[in-house]
């Protein structure tokens, strides 16, 4: 188990402070006490990514039925997504903004040390760049090789106009983001900032982790959005889409599934790791008037393999309604 972390350091208190000190609490206390477990807190009673037999068993039966190689090939086949989603309150100035969404990098773990995302991402044009979680491979491990090959990609993202955001997954500490920020990730902690156009203005908010810390707090997020503005929300997971939607959520943008990583021919996932409805697990969907989308994944999670369900990259266009 690692030290309990020291929660008066001058690191962590102006983060607490930041996501609200109830949910920073229960993240640090689950951070120490669950992070390695394989039941427990979050929305879900089990957590796949925390099996380490499953990893073995996994890699075992790849093994000896030759398919590791294809599976590990698999995890670099890097597909660009895009993605138009016409939003009914989105502000003239921003028909047409596009924001590039890399989720679930597990950065340390990525076959080809994550040079495959880079070639795609010099080939994009993009106003925004979102992280959606999960920047480690190990729950609980040391963040260092992470943050190594993080450097490069942030460097690239930071090519964004608008920067580059992001909030914690359920592999991530807290501790993760003094380090992520000074690379050039802002790191939205229950948080929003307003993305400026002139006179107009999107709403882009960040909560943290709702599969297993459960640290998300929507009502701090959002609190302070007038009605009207349109609001882009980051989570980790899709499991608060119905909170997020009654609080006037206009596009929800996550990961976590990795869209079930192994999956039958034609993409149907042999095992849910999010407590959620089929229809959320991956790609665009709708929940009554919000948007949203479940990325793919761009790194992979347990083992190196992935079936039917290539790695995305994913490129989202916005669109005014009414606007030809
Ligand atoms: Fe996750």
């Amino acid at each position: 188990m690692l030290p309990l972390p020291d929660t008066t350091s001058a690191d962590l208190l102006p983060l607490f402070e930041r996501m609200g000190q109830e949910s920073a609490e229960r993240r640090m206390r689950l951070q120490v006490d669950h992070s390695a477990t394989l039941f427990g807190a979050g929305r879900g009673t089990l957590h796949f990514e925390n099996f380490h037999a499953v990893r073995i068993t996994l890699e075992y039966v790849l093994e000896v039925s030759g398919l590791a190689g294809r599976a590990r090939r698999n995890c670099a086949d890097y597909r660009v997504e895009q993605v138009e989603t016409t939003l009914a309150n989105l502000p003239q100035t921003f028909d047409g903004y596009r924001i590039v969404q890399l989720s679930d990098l597990h950065t340390d773990a990525l076959v080809d040390g994550g040079a495959g995302i880079l070639s795609a991402l010099k080939g994009l044009e993009y106003d925004l760049a979102v992280l959606t979680g999960d920047f480690r491979f190990a729950t609980n491990d040391d963040y260092q090789p992470c943050l190594s090959a993080m450097a490069p990609l942030v460097k690239q993202l930071q090519n964004a106009p608008d920067g580059c955001y992001g909030i914690l997954g359920n592999h991530d500490f807290l501790e993760f983001v003094p380090s992520l920020e000074r690379l050039g990730v802002r790191m939205l902690l229950n948080e929003q900032v307003a993305i400026v156009r002139g006179s107009d203005a999107l709403t882009l908010a960040g909560v943290d982790d709702p599969h297993f810390y459960g640290a998300h707090d929507l009502g701090r997020a959002l609190g302070t959005t007038p009605d009207q503005t349109c609001t882009l929300l980051l989570a980790h997971s899709p499991e608060i889409i119905a909170e997020a939607e009654s609080m006037g959520v206009a596009l929800y943008l996550c990961g976590h599934t990795h869209g079930g990583q192994i999956c039958l021919p034609g993409g149907f996932p042999i095992l849910a790791n999010a407590s959620c409805s089929y229809r959320y697990l991956k790609g665009a969907w709708r929940f009554n008037s919000m948007h949203g989308y479940t990325s793919r994944g761009t790194g992979f999670s347990t083992a190196a393999a992935r079936f039917f369900c290539p790695p995305e990259i994913t490129l989202h266009t916005l669109k005014r309604a009414g606007q030809s």
